[in-house]
């Protein structure tokens, strides 16, 4: 069935040197074409440096917002898939669409997976891209294997927190970590070996020789693992470059880091939920360093 018209989104106005988190309350919603999915969104992740991203200012909506959680609202005219309306599910959009921060969103069915029952649309909707942006530059890209030693940067980050998780217990690697001091004593317990502080002058002569680095900090942290890595390593950062899922099919990968943490395999950050009316709030949280945190909006009411 087809939604109200109006609905509420959040929007990214402004430029990338001053954007502008608002509130709409008055957007059209979506209707589903061809064999998309309309889904009526619960819960919708913030990944606050998306208002550094090229893609939501290419957008007319404004409409940020990639990992969504919510129910199946209605099946375009020439879906003929196995979802079904009224289905609990998560969704990862591509990044030149979005629009996942609104009441209603459109995704492709091979952006969709079940949500499992075990987690709430809030936990949901704070994994898609954390949860894959680890998983594919660790394993696709890294290679990470038994044995091996990784470092990795942004550690207590939302991608960092599941990347040191995937690299203990998936890949059977030593991990060390970078994270400042307050989140040392959760990294040992989520399996690393060694922690060292960015704040402490010089931390990078203190690691040597890892098989590969995973950066998701970027920056002058970026430069600095140059010194960490042996000669035949490899850096895998997330700070440039378009990561896989921009390109879709990920549902399969999704469902089975989704069923990982549905099991307790991997735990992801605590999620902090704020409602729309608060989103601008959100927005600006999620955007503040050491929170150690993953926020997300919801939509529901
Ligand atoms: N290209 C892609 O595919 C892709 C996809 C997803 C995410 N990303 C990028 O990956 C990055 C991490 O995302 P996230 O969601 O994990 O972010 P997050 O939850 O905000 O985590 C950021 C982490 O980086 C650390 N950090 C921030 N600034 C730092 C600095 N100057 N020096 C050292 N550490 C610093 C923070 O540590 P403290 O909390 O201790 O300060 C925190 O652990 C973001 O830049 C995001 O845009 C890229």
């Amino acid at each position: 069935m087809v939604p109200s018209q109006k609905m509420k989104a959040v929007q990214i106005l402004g430029n990338f040197s001053s954007p502008k988190v608002a509130t709409n309350y008055s957007i059209t919603s979506p209707t589903p074409k061809g064999a998309e999915i309309l889904i009526r969104v619960l819960a919708s992740g913030v990944t606050g440096d998306e208002v550094l991203w090229p893609e939501v200012y290419n957008t007319a909506s404004r409409i940020p917002g990639h990992d969504v959680s919510g129910v199946i609202a209605a099946l375009g005219p020439d879906y003929n898939g196995p979802l079904r309306i009224g289905q609990d599910v998560v969704a990862l959009l591509a990044p030149a669409r979005g629009e996942g921060q609104a009441e209603y969103t459109i995704c492709l069915a091979d952006e969709v997976a079940l949500k499992p029952s075990s987690m709430t649309h809030e936990e949901a909707a704070a994994l898609p891209i954390p949860v894959l942006t680890a998983w594919q530059a660790i394993m696709d890209h890294g290679k990470l294997a038994n044995g091996m030693t990784i470092l990795i940067t942004g550690a207590s980050g939302a991608v960092g927190t599941l990347a040191v998780q995937l690299s203990v217990k998936l890949a059977g690697a030593n991990v060390i970590a970078l994270a400042s001091s307050p989140h040392h004593s959760t990294l040992k317990h989520l399996g690393v070996y060694e922690v060292h502080d960015y704040n402490t002058p010089g931390w990078e002569g203190n690691i040597k020789d890892v098989d590969m680095v995973f950066d998701t900090v970027g920056g002058d942290i970026l430069t600095k693992t140059w010194e960490t890595v042996k000669s035949d390593g490899m850096i895998v950062t997330v700070g440039d470059p378009a990561p896989e899922w921009a390109f879709g099919k990920d549902s399969q990968q999704l469902s089975q880091a989704l069923e990982m943490v549905g099991e307790g395999f991997i735990k992801p950050q605590e999620v902090e939920a704020f409602p729309f009316g608060k989103a601008a709030l959100a927005w600006d949280y999620a955007r503040q360093r050491g929170r150690g945190r993953k926020i997300v909006v919801t939509f529901g009411g």
